[in-house]
């Protein structure tokens, strides 16, 4: 059974107190459980990662940043490095996210380093890929969907699912409140899967979590986690509002059959 990943994308949002107190009505829902199977996550404005991950210590949910940077340490002015991250027991960190990829021009080799720059210091990357609206029409989403897993995974090692985590984001999904279908999202979460089996081994691409991202909600998460394929979602505009993001995750139990309702 591989991990199901409800992952928080909070952008650019959210004062300093909005975002800690939303942190701790998550803590004071989640302390003393343990969600076998379920990882909530949190990925805050890098300003506000450390007060964040105090809050989350001695609960399930963690705490991601959304980008680091490609260099290990040295004069790069405003860069924050895979190791502060680990440092300040952070796990988890969003690399080639299409807001990146379009607004910072991170190219698939950009990516690739910050990706090993995680691994380094033993992060789990949720290395995001995704077509735009003309590539998916022109057909072209598989080869644009290869072409992202080589350029950002070569020559990169994978030996446990908690070395890698994959968020399928079509571009045209993202913000605009048009999600893909279950069966959209689920034919390009197989296909990232037979591209891991293939590049990888087939006992890894089964153990690795590719969660879906674009314009999630409460309404349509049950029906993209009933795909065989789909282990999660990385969440924006929706996981702004608490009641959300504690119903998303209360659906995420429901798959796991640990809440009936
Ligand atoms: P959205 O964003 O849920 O607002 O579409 C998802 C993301 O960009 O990760």
């Amino acid at each position: 059974m591989r991990t199901i990943i409800i992952a928080a994308n909070w952008k650019m949002n959210k004062s300093i107190e909005e975002a800690h107190r939303f942190a701790l009505e998550v803590h004071e829902s989640c302390k003393d459980k343990e969600i076998p199977g379920l990882v909530p996550i949190i990925a805050p404005a890098y300003p506000y990662l450390g007060l964040l991950a105090d809050v989350a210590k001695n609960c399930v949910l963690e705490i991601a940043a959304q980008d680091v940077s490609a260099h290990l340490e040295g004069a790069f002015t405003g860069e924050v490095s895979a190791a502060m991250l680990a440092s300040m027991d952070i796990k988890y960190a969003i690399v080639g996210h299409s807001e990146r990829r379009q607004y910072h021009h991170e190219s698939n080799e950009l990516i690739r380093e910050k990706l090993a720059a995680l691994q380094y210091y033993g992060l789990t990357p949720i290395l995001c890929i995704g077509e735009s609206l003309n590539e998916r029409d022109e057909g072209n989403t598989y080869k644009v969907l290869g072409t992202q897993l080589e350029g950002c995974l070569r020559g990169i090692n994978i030996h446990a699912p908690q070395d890698l985590i994959i968020a399928y984001e079509p571009v045209w999904a993202i913000g605009t409140g048009r999600t893909a279908t279950g069966e959209q999202a689920q034919e390009a979460h197989a296909y990232v899967r037979a591209w891991l089996a293939k590049n990888y081994s087939k006992k890894l691409a089964k153990s690795i979590s590719i969660i879906y991202g674009g314009s999630v909600t409460p309404a349509n998460l049950g029906a993209l986690l009933a795909m065989p394929d789909i282990d999660g979602g990385l969440i924006g505009g929706a996981s702004l509002v608490f009641e959300n993001y504690r119903q998303m995750i209360y659906i995420a139990m429901q798959k796991l059959g640990v809440v009936h309702d």
